[in-house]
């Protein structure tokens, strides 16, 4: 049993293979929240302490005992208006207009198997792998309810953490912040790690303090945006990649979202995760509920590559869905880089001929194939095929493909229009804009009012009658711009960014309903939208319109901290950098795009015969190594923000067989000889380098290390071991 109830003491106890999670509904009803970490057995009730705080409030019930204070004790899921000034994870706007929320203990249920989310992703998982607590809290003045929902992976040592909110009064309530998770920690010093970035440079990491004061990051862009990821690390001070505690939280979420720390005035650790307040007001009649997306806990003891391990075993496993969670992806070559909007039928067929000689998969039709859509400005909406531009049907061209044995796939951007578009001549009013206002433009496009079901059902039924015009096998569905003038003819103002992100999973749920076999990429603006929301609905997702190697090294590291390696959708580029300028040799190219999904992004007629065969070559590699990449243990070796060398490392499940990969970022006369030391080996076990056929104990290899070669500049190497046979 993964959850255990101390009835008689109302202690409920979260066991995983390695953590334990425990809570108590005290003789208040307050539910604290009593530890998170290593695993651990009995009562940690000890752990609350109470100390008289002078000027923090005592709730009524406690009488005289000026000891018992909100403001100071850990807590699973602070309401507000009670005492406790810290951040709270509810406020609700009540019918009176006060903005108290008791939320006091009213009972639990377990359920075998994991709880899912109406309308919402969550991790699934079956009654053998996973256990439900539902814990009830009430105010008993409003009868706001809230369900704490708790889905324990005891294998996976993952905690899931979600809270539905309804209205049990009769009056209109409105709720105007709703947090997913809590982490109330009653002792140590900690580090928030955040990924922050912009476009073109996502997902950096920061690792700074949490002091007296509250750190916030998050998004109020309508996506959960390039510039923070709805994903955390709160980190023990000496934890690091490989030592030390450290707790994970994922937010299974695509838009606006807040991630809040502060270290309280008695030196208690809170982290809040879950939707932003900003632009979120969110009315709740007589009855009706409102479902917070969950969060993703975890705990590890061996610091942040475990902790990224987990993550990525826990979204293969439990967030990818269909055919492509465990089948091999085809390898494609996108038009975006080899001709951006400026191409004919014939240019794809090209493409796909260039595609069949160099054993590529796939050749993917990126944007300007629909409407009047000859540059970024106009035709957003309208989604017919501009059969003038390819000088055929759709149907056609993707038969003359499909002939060289070449899959087909296409670009979408379903949530947007451009006012030059027969959609928005038609029904201006499906914009998301404010009456009497002009709209922010944003790529010259606006955004469609996804809130809307006819909406969607309009686009929903464009897009079907593109994709039935043929085989298609693949779909990048982007999304570029953030949501700015949040005003919907239907939907309340302060519903809409939460009913919008609604909406764009149920437009995907249905689009993977109709089309399961095709292989969904989510896009926005590059990585804009990488989370494990999206993942719930595409395996893969653009990681960046960066596709330099080298810049590369360090948006796909901040990346992996959480994301499977398999879900980077990563590509050789042509050089010079189309981005950066840079040039690098298609060696290293290679090797940055082989720590993701694999694929090209140029137009193979302008390469060399001899860059041609290397193409060969390399896409050869990548079958060869694609178990370890896509199924693999990933380590991080070096961290490509402080070292000149970027290195990392997949291992296979069993030790067997191990990949290293080096670039390196910066170079200087008469190098020191740089020593590579590799993770996850069995260390008595012989391991044979194949280029060198030279062997290496598991042992030797992490601890002293294998030299690297002399290298030059950007250049990089791999280095494929193996088990010796006994
Ligand atoms: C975005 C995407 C690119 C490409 C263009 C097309 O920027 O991230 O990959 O699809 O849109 O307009």
């Amino acid at each position: 049993m993964a959850i255990l109830v101390d009835e008689e003491k109302r202690i409920f106890t979260l066991h995983t293979e390695h953590t334990t999670y425990q809570m108590k509904a005290d003789r208040y009803g307050v539910l604290l929240h009593l530890y998170y970490g290593a695993r651990v057995p009995g009562s940690m009730e000890y752990l609350a302490v109470q100390r008289d705080r002078g000027f923090s409030g005592n709730i009524y019930d406690a009488g005289e005992d000026r000891t018992y204070s909100l403001d100071t004790l850990p807590q699973e899921y602070p309401g507000s208006g009670t005492g406790d000034f810290r951040s709270s994870a509810l406020v609700v706007r009540n019918a009176d207009g006060s903005e108290c929320c008791d939320l006091r203990y009213a009972g639990y249920e377990i359920a075998k198997g994991k709880y899912g989310l109406q309308g919402l992703p969550a991790v699934y998982a079956s009654g053998k792998e996973a256990e439900t607590l539902k814990i009830t809290l009430e105010d008993r003045v409003t009868k706001v309810r809230v369900q704490l929902l708790y889905g324990v992976l005891a294998a996976e040592d993952m905690i899931t953490r979600s809270a539905v909110i309804t209205n049990g009064g009769s009056g209109q309530v409105v709720v105007e912040k709703a947090g997913s998770a809590c982490l109330d920690l009653v002792s140590g010093d900690y580090d928030f790690i955040t990924f922050h970035g912009r476009h073109m440079m996502e997902r950096n990491f920061q690792r700074t303090e949490i002091l007296h004061a509250n750190q916030v990051i998050g998004s109020r862009r309508g996506a959960s945006s390039s510039q923070y990821n709805p994903a955390v690390i709160v980190a023990e001070k000496n934890a690091g990649e490989d030592f030390g505690n450290c707790y994970g939280m994922v937010f299974v979420y695509s838009g606006n979202f807040m991630c809040e720390a502060e270290k309280d005035q008695v030196g208690n650790t809170r982290v809040l995760m879950g939707l932003q307040n900003e632009l979120f007001h969110y009315p709740l009649e007589a009855g009706e509920s409102l479902t917070v997306p969950e969060t993703i806990l975890t705990f590890s003891s061996r610091g942040f590559g475990e902790l990224s391990r987990r993550y990525h075993r826990c979204i293969r496993e439990h967030i990818f869905r269909g055919k492509y969670k465990t089948c091999s992806k085809p390898i494609l070559l996108n038009s975006w880089e080899a001709f951006y909007m400026e191409f004919t039928g014939d240019k794809i067929c090209q493409l796909a001929e260039e595609a069949a000689e160099l054993g590529i998969d796939m050749v993917v039709l990126d944007d300007g194939w629909f409407g009047n859509r000859f540059d970024d400005n106009r035709a957003l909406g309208d989604w017919t095929v501009n059969e003038e531009k390819l000088g055929c049907t759709l149907g056609e061209l993707i038969q003359r493909i499909n002939g060289l044995g070449v899959k087909f796939g296409i670009w979408i951007e379903p949530e947007m229009v451009n006012e030059d578009s027969g959609l928005y001549r038609a029904h201006p009013d499906w914009a998301l804009q404010i009456p009497g206002r002009k709209p922010v433009r944003s790529r010259n496009q606006l955004v469609l009012d996804f809130s809307r079901k006819e909406v969607r059902d309009h686009i929903f039924d464009q897009i079907c009658a593109v994709l039935d015009q043929g085989n298609v096998e693949y779909v990048k569905w982007d999304m570029n711009r953030s949501l700015v003038d949040l005003y919907s003819a239907e939907t309340p103002a302060g519903k809409i960014a939460y009913d919008y992100v609604l909406g764009v999973y149920e437009f995907a749920e249905r689009l993977l309903q109709r089309y399961p076999d095709i292989l969904l990429e989510g896009c926005s603006g590059g990585g804009g939208r990488f989370d494990a929301g999206m993942l719930y609905y595409s395996t893969q997702i653009w990681c960046s319109d960066n596709t330099d190697p080298v810049d590369r090294l360090r948006i796909q590291y901040g990346t992996s901290f959480f994301y499977p390696i398999s879900s980077m959708g990563s590509h050789v580029s042509a050089v010079p950098n189309h981005q950066t300028g840079r040039v690098t040799s298609l060696k290293t190219r290679g090797v940055a795009a082989m720590s993701g999904t694999f694929g090209y992004e140029l137009n193979p007629a302008v390469l060399s015969g001899e860059e041609k065969e290397l193409v060969r070559e390399q896409i050869r590699e990548y079958r060869k190594y694609e178990h370890l990449i896509r199924r693999g243990d990933y380590y991080r070796l070096t961290d490509p923000f402080a070292d000149a060398y970027a290195a990392w490392e997949f291992v296979s499940e069993d030790g067997s067989e191990a990949l290293a990969n080096v670039v390196l970022q910066e170079t200087h006369a008469n190098k020191a000889v740089y020593y590579l030391k590799l993770k996850g080996l069995k260390p008595d076990a012989l391991y044979r380098e194949e280029e060198s056929g030279r062997t290496y104990y598991g042992g030797a290899l992490m601890e002293a290390g294998i030299p690297l070669p002399d290298m030059g500049e950007y250049q990089a190497c791999q280095l494929h071991f193996r088990l010796c046979p006994v």
